[in-house]
């Protein structure tokens, strides 16, 4: 493709992004789990799923924003938590912040990052010191909306530590991953003998650093750091362990299923996200927008639901909406925005998909969000 000729969609940044990233760090972004049936139906799922259109309703005047945990953003797609992302660009997580901060969303700042969580704070910090008077005049740029996930160590000490910094550098929540008790077996990294080039580390565990260098064919530096480090014995009484840690709102990311929403909700959550991490875990898994209504059936009285899983075009945001969900995370994606261009690369990954949301709701008579209903959308009929 020619690198002078602007990008249309999230594909062609798919397929741009090829060009710029080693076969293992590309394998590591766009690879899922075993067979990958899970990653191919994530976005299979959308395209099953029926629009029923209104007409002639004035949608002179739209708006994408939105609020999510009682935070204003300016759409309702967050940056979901990627770890390592300095694979795709030197200044990595920064440069996501950036973007975020730029478009007034939310980023989801990995465990696994490789810039320190207090880095990407201080750049959202620094970003509105030198956009003040922008965010004078938009109201969704106000706040620093980023959120922290979590990867609850086989050393608690550790764990608690990263919350505590987390909330004195200002983050507004805290994101449990519950998905991943062991990390889901992935060939292609095996196959690579997937570790971090050498000048990259875990930012935020400066106790371990590094990533070991696979010795053997078949090994993963990232499966063994999981089989060592990561603490698979968690329960329900964890998270309330979690949320006993800090005033930040818990949000809780990796459920499928309505009965764990409600245990959740229960031990203290603020929020699910319906999630199967991208088909990177359990192969087989129900693809995440299917498991969207057990969800909100479950908790959306008591908890705001969101989803991430397969989202690329607008019409995909549009009917995570309708079926109950409060907003969207974007992964992949914006390491292809990422890859391809830096900062302006995921700004433009998410003006697209912001600038594609609003010509569906247009089209499906929408002016703002909270127009979009469950009417919207053929009762799904998902399933065995
Ligand atoms: C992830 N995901 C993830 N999730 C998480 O909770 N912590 C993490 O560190 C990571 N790391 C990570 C790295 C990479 C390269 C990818 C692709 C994904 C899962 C992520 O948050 C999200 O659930 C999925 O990526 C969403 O699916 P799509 O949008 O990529 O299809
Ligand atoms: C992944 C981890 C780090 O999906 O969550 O690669």
């Amino acid at each position: 493709m020619n690198a002078q000729i602007p990008l249309l969609n999230l594909f062609e940044y798919e397929t741009r992004a090829t060009e710029h990233l080693t076969q293992m760090a590309l394998d590591y972004y766009a690879g899922g789990a075993w067979d990958e049936v899970t990653l191919r139906d994530n976005r299979e799922a959308y395209d099953r799923i029926k629009l029923r259109p209104r007409m002639l309703m004035d949608v002179l005047n739209r708006s994408t924003c939105t609020t999510v945990l009682g935070q204003t953003l300016s759409m309702p797609i967050l940056i979901a938590p990627m770890a390592f992302q300095c694979l795709a660009h030197p200044d990595g997580e920064v440069a996501t912040a950036r973007a975020a901060s730029g478009l007034g969303t939310s980023m989801v700042v990995s465990t696994l990052a490789t810039k320190s969580l207090e880095d990407v704070a201080d750049t959202s910090n620094q970003w509105r010191q030198e956009n003040q008077e922008v965010i004078e005049q938009q109201e969704e740029l106000a706040s620093n909306n980023f959120w922290f996930q979590l990867y609850v160590h086989r050393d608690r000490g550790l764990t608690q530590a990263l919350v505590e910094r987390a909330q004195s550098a200002g983050y507004q929540a805290i994101c449990l991953t519950v998905d991943s008790p062991v990390m889901g077996h992935r060939e292609k990294d095996k196959r690579n003998q997937f570790t971090l080039p050498t000048g990259m580390s875990l930012a935020n565990l400066t106790t371990l650093k590094d990533l070991k260098i696979p010795e053997r064919f078949g090994e993963s530096g990232l499966f063994a750091y999981f089989s060592e480090q990561i603490n698979p014995a968690l329960t329900w009484a964890d998270l309330d362990w979690l949320c006993s840690l800090s005033p930040l709102p818990v949000v809780v990311k990796g459920i499928l299923r309505g009965d764990d929403a409600l245990k959740a909700v229960e031990h203290g959550a603020n929020a699910v996200i319906v999630s199967n991490h991208g088909g990177r875990q359990l192969d087989g898994a129900i693809a995440s927008i299917e498991a969207l209504s057990e969800v909100v059936a479950a908790v959306s009285e008591q908890a705001e639901v969101l989803v991430d899983g397969g989202i690329r075009r607008g019409t995909d945001v549009l009917k995570a909406l309708a079926l109950g969900a409060k907003a969207v995370l974007l992964g992949r994606p914006v390491l292809w925005g990422l890859a391809v261009g830096g900062e302006a690369g995921v700004r433009h990954v998410l003006q697209l998909l912001r600038d594609e949301l609003d010509i569906a709701m247009a089209l499906s008579g929408c002016a703002c969000v909270d127009d979009i209903d469950s009417s919207l959308v053929l009762p799904p009929k998902f399933g065995w």
